[in-house]
């Protein structure tokens, strides 16, 4: 009898600790004290024993009684004081968690302060479609019928059927579609238009992803000349690029500006002195020129009256050309540990 009592004991001990809150140790008092509990039916073999045994069984049993009483009482305090520290107390010296605070991603850094620059000489921004019809994509621009961008291997179309009048629909391949759209909606100039899309061209190495984005600039007014374009690009760059970096003007040709330029920003490595990266002192960012009279007359403008300059750069270059950016692909890769760097 006493080993069986013992183990009653061992059991219920086990029980109540790992008991986890009020109403399980309530079971727990059931099964120990109720009518059907172990100890109870020990009680009822005591009057099979032998006489002389009896008193010490009863004894036994009665001490453990006692004994689960204690482990009873022991288990409810447990639980109330787990409670109450769960609930009451704050440790105040427990580490933080940190927040981690996000940020714009590097392009649409970018684009805030092309946008800041430009407006302070009084661009507004506009936008046009990304994926736009033909007639302002290439036609309206200039762009002969068989004009390498027109082709299926340099931009992407768009299976769909074309409009009689305007053609074919393209993901736009440079931001100039946005030239003859602004001047259908401004009607009369002056347009000081600066247009920022995603761009899509079939490209991708260093320096080129399928998207990107371009800067387009539109100015139309009388009496523009190609110093007013100089004048424009040097305050970008001493703007955008820091003070001690110049531009200059390169001859180039595109269909729909006359004459064209591509134009260049000294490297910031040398100086302008000519380095391993840019081997000849200068960093090409973008195409410009003076508006060619037949876009001019696309966006029904007279061209007698009015002259004009546009230009369009890479954004993504453009900021690999500040922040040294190795490979533009990185901008477009999701890395945390990339973009993480420039909060
Ligand atoms: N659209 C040209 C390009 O993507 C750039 C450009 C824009 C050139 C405006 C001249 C004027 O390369």
């Amino acid at each position: 009898m006493e080993k069986r009592i013992r183990k009653i004991l061992n059991e219920a001990a086990k029980e109540f600790e790992s008991a986890g809150d009020e109403s399980e140790i309530d079971q727990l008092y059931v099964k120990y004290f109720g009518k059907k509990s172990p100890l109870n039916k020990l009680t009822k073999k005591i009057s099979t024993l032998d006489p002389a045994l009896k008193p010490k069984a009863g004894q036994n049993i009665n001490k453990a009684k006692s004994t689960l009483e204690k482990l009873f009482d022991r288990a409810k305090r447990n639980v109330k004081t787990k409670k109450a520290s769960a609930t009451k107390y704050i440790d105040v010296t427990a580490p933080g968690k940190k927040i981690t605070i996000g940020h714009l991603h590097l392009v649409s850094q970018a684009i805030e302060e092309i946008v800041t620059i430009f407006s302070k000489l009084g661009y507004s921004l506009q936008s046009y479609p990304e994926i736009d019809w033909d007639w302002y994509a290439f036609e309206s621009l200039n762009m002969p019928k068989d004009h390498p961008a027109r082709d299926d291997w340099e931009t992407f179309f768009v299976k769909a059927p074309p409009n009689p009048k305007l053609g074919n629909q393209v993901l736009t391949p440079h931001t100039s579609n946005g030239q003859v759209r602004e001047m259908e909606n401004v009607k009369k100039p002056p347009i000081r238009m600066i247009n920022i899309a995603r761009c899509y061209r079939r490209q991708i190495d260093i320096s080129h992803t399928p998207m990107f984005h371009q800067f387009e600039g539109l100015l139309i007014d009388k009496n523009i000349s190609i110093p007013n374009l100089k004048g424009t690009f040097d305050y970008f760059t001493t703007n955008f690029f820091g003070k001690n970096r110049v531009t200059r003007l390169r001859p180039h040709h595109f269909r729909f500006t006359e004459p064209s330029f591509e134009v260049d920003v000294t490297c910031d490595v040398c100086g302008g002195k000519s380095c391993r990266i840019c081997k000849s002192g200068w960093l090409e960012l973008g195409g410009a020129g003076m508006v060619h009279p037949k876009v001019l007359e696309a966006g029904k403008i007279d061209p007698k009256k009015y002259s004009g300059f546009a230009f369009g750069w890479g954004i993504e270059r453009t900021i690999s050309m500040k922040t040294k950016i190795p490979d533009i692909r990185l901008l477009y890769q999701n890395d945390i540990r990339f973009l993480e760097q420039f909060s």
